[in-house]
């Protein structure tokens, strides 16, 4: 047997349907449903294909009002996050296959208000995100509104709080976290982290600004470290480690065994330098 004809065979035809599953989806449109409800739909599964290619054919094929948000269509968005099978997950990343199953229950994310069908309403995160302040903080405000050159920082600077950096909000980390699920005033594992992300940086010189958001009574303290925020990270970034970090800062700087540190330096504009005429101005800011 020829190469090319073993490669096909161990691959597969993308295009072929390897099985029918049921999508069981949690409808609830607000102008009919008075609680949500559930639906059953057939799909045809080819290899390779997610629950967000699944969700588009139910869409295209069987009822075109089946609503949920999604954008990137690659893991980078963060906009995809639902209830899947029992854990929060992104859609276009999750492969039907990989979940060996024959019925897929997918439901809005939980401990979020549901807007529509599959749609949450993130803006309780997105409110408390803000609340931790995720910007740098610094007394040279004109530096950071108009930059001339850059902030100095080392590569292990920068690696001591990258994978937290990596967050996209897609909001899979609060869905999973049993203390949000039962005290929605508690700030959560993807603003913490943030804050935390944010105090690491060693160009940030806001701890005292962010401290009263995050060491209230809803702030890190009410996270009891069982993990399954992490768990469910689609990013790794791990915010139950981050938590615990931003927890060590605070006693650390409770017991001034940290002292407030300067924030790092502007580096020399680099010189012979020009700006390419052919890039475009950056765009107005479209959100204060
Ligand atoms: S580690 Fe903390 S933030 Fe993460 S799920 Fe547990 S209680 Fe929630
Ligand atoms: S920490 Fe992870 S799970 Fe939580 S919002 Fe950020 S990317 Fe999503
Ligand atoms: S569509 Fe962007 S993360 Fe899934």
């Amino acid at each position: 047997m020829s190469h090319s004809h073993e490669e096909k065979r161990s691959s597969g035809d993308a295009t072929e349907v390897v099985k029918t599953v049921t999508y069981r989806v949690r409808r609830y449109i607000p102008e009919q449903d008075t609680q949500p409800r559930w639906q059953d739909f057939a799909v045809p599964v080819t290899r390779g294909m997610t629950v967000l290619d699944g969700l588009g054919y139910i869409k295209e094929n069987l009822d075109s009002t089946l609503a949920w948000r999604s954008s990137c269509r690659m893991a980078v968005c963060g906009s995809c996050a639902m209830f899947i099978n029992g854990l929060p997950r992104l859609a276009c990343e999750t492969q039907i296959l990989d979940l060996k199953t024959d019925v897929l229950e997918i439901a809005p994310l939980p401990n979020t208000e549901n807007v529509r069908d599959l749609v949450p309403d993130l803006s309780r995160l997105f409110e408390k995100h803000k609340r931790t302040k995720p910007w740098l903080i610094r007394s040279d405000q004109e530096e950071l509104d108009q930059p001339t050159a850059e902030y100095a920082q080392s590569p292990e600077e920068l690696e001591s709080y990258m994978q937290f950096s990596y967050c996209m909000k897609c909001a899979c980390c609060m869905a999973a976290c049993p203390t949000l699920a039962t005290d929605p005033e508690f700030l959560g594992p993807q603003p913490l982290t943030q804050a935390y992300r944010f105090t690491a940086d060693p160009r940030d010189g806001g701890f005292a600004e962010r401290r009263d958001a995050v060491a209230n009574a809803d702030g890190v303290w009410k996270c009891h470290f069982a993990g399954a925020c992490s768990e469910v990270c689609p990013k790794g970034v791990d915010p139950a480690f981050g938590n615990q970090l931003l927890k060590r800062e605070l006693v650390f700087r409770y017991l001034k065994l940290r002292k407030d540190r300067p924030t790092s330096p502007l580096l020399a504009p680099p010189e012979g330098v020009e700006r390419n005429p052919k890039i475009p101005e950056a765009p107005e800011p479209t959100v204060e």
